[in-house]
């Protein structure tokens, strides 16, 4: 961070100004075990932590512009943070100042069935956006990994990805409509409840994936779809990674279908997942799997579909395809992909996740490419992810052998390598987990300078003093 230091402490007196906005129980001061829980997000690494000086729990938009406006006049920076679950070091307070949790913010403003949308405050966890309109045959379509703690207002700050983008997209394509406070205090609406609307430039596609650097969203609304009446999951065992994964862009282009999800895992990525989950699915025999879904609204249709997908995997060289029709079998196979992350996460500090994305054509040659920067370096490098959407997970992982002095000398060299490897195959450095401070030195691998230039005046046009969120994504 270019300037970093230029910030003023938090002193008592600001504490007591932030205590009078928020109330003094919601202000979090002079307790260093409590704040350090808000010193990191999933990354595991901790040179990627800082310590925030207050942490404050606002309940409302107007208490967010007071202290945005606090902010502005005193110079401290503030970092909005949800719950914690990214995967950037985008809610890393860098700056220390204010950390401005949102998780006291998780109402849900309306269920509007008629527009088919939903309103709801930054701190509802995503999952239960859909268990609220269940019952009303809807279904919100945002589908992260981390979607039983994850925040939708995190999500939106990051565009989150994950499971089911291959039909549905990511969470952009459902904002509709948000209520922002701007970095300078001012309590803003942009769009609604509109399904087109072009009036002036996309203001909420710049906000959303913005990582909070460029506002804090106090109320968004959310296009809902008709939920799938059927669904089913194929787990596809193939005897290598390159069977398995050769395969994909076979069923994204020949089938006729777009499947819900096409998620792949390789052999040690499996295995370390059901270790920690103390799971026993079938991975002995396989070098790595797809874990295909597939739904619709009629079980003949789904059927058609999901035997048309299988007979490809079969002919691709699957050695078992297995169904899982049901909740309970579906949930069990999802689990293992999900908690990968989890896995890996406990394993050992000496790791670094990745995000890479490719075009889906180029999803076999990134996996290969990925195993010879493996060997080439002696490190391990799991694969995972959401290959249908071109969107490839990775853990570095440090070999066990080596002093940290080695890992730390290597890793840089393995990451800008396996950065380098997505951008000739006309990917870039990550799909869905934001840039943060993790991945900001590598900005400039992928993306022009004068491209640079211009978020950085669009950070200043709406952020003059720098004080949301600062030192994410580049230095202004
Ligand atoms: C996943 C997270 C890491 O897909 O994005 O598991
Ligand atoms: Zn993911």
């Amino acid at each position: 961070m270019a300037s970093i230091d230029r910030y003023n402490p938090v002193t008592s007196e600001i504490v007591a100004e932030l205590s009078g906005i928020v109330g003094e129980k919601y202000v979090i001061f002079g307790d260093a075990e409590k704040l350090q829980a808000w010193s990191h997000d999933e990354v595991a690494e901790e040179r990627y932590a800082h310590m925030p000086e207050v942490a404050v729990r606002p309940a409302t938009a107007d208490e967010i512009a007071a202290i945005m406006q606090l902010a502005n006049r005193e110079m401290i920076a503030v970092t909005p943070r949800g719950a914690g679950s990214g995967l950037s070091g985008g809610a890393v307070p860098l700056a220390g100042g204010i950390v401005l949790l949102t998780g006291r913010m998780n109402k849900v403003v309306e269920i509007d069935l008629a527009n088919m949308m939903i309103t709801v405050e930054p701190g509802v966890v995503t999952n239960e956006i859909n268990d609220l309109i269940r019952d009303d045959g809807l279904f919100y379509a945002g589908y992260p990994m981390s979607l039983e703690t994850c925040y939708i207002g995190g999500n939106v700050a990051e565009n989150a990805g994950g499971g089911k983008a291959v039909k549905y997209g990511v969470t952009g394509r459902y904002v509709t409509g948000l209520e922002v406070v701007t970095p300078t205090g001012e309590i803003v609406q942009l769009g609604g409840k509109l399904v087109k609307d072009v009036t002036g430039y996309n203001l909420i596609g710049l906000m959303v994936g913005s990582e909070g650097t460029l506002g804090i969203f106090t109320k968004i609304t959310l296009k809902l779809m008709p939920l799938p009446t059927a669904n089913v999951d194929l787990l596809c065992l193939f005897e290598s990674a390159e069977q398995a994964i050769g395969a994909v862009p076979k069923i994204m282009t020949g089938s006729g279908i777009i499947p819900t999800a096409i998620e792949f895992m390789d052999r040690s990525a499996v295995r370390a997942s059901c270790e920690y989950l103390n799971e026993t699915i079938p991975y002995e025999r396989a070098g790595a799997m797809l874990l295909i879904t597939v739904d619709g609204s009629g079980a003949e249709q789904v059927e058609r579909e999901y035997e048309a997908i299988g007979e490809m995997c079969l002919e691709a060289g699957a050695i078992e395809v297995y169904v899982a029709d049901n909740f309970t079998t579906s949930e069990r196979i999802w689990k293992v992909r999900r908690n990968i992350g989890e896995a890996y996460g406990i394993v050992t500090r000496y790791q670094s996740s990745e995000d890479l994305v490719v075009p889906i054509s180029e999803i076999p040659a990134l996996v290969t490419g990925m195993g010879r920067i493996a060997d080439k370096y002696g490190v391990q490098i799991p694969c995972y992810g959401h290959a249908g959407d071109g969107n490839m997970h990775t853990r570095v992982v440090m070999n066990p052998d080596w002093p940290v002095e080695k890992w730390e000398k290597t890793l840089p060299v393995v990451l800008k390598e396996l950065y380098e490897l997505a951008k000739s195959l006309g990917g870039t450095i990550s799909g869905e987990h934001g840039i943060g401070h993790k991945r900001k030195k590598y900005l400039p691998l992928v993306m022009a300078e004068p491209v640079i230039d211009v978020m950085r005046a669009i950070k200043k046009a709406w952020d003059p003093n720098n004080i949301l969120n600062p030192g994410k994504i580049f230095d202004v």
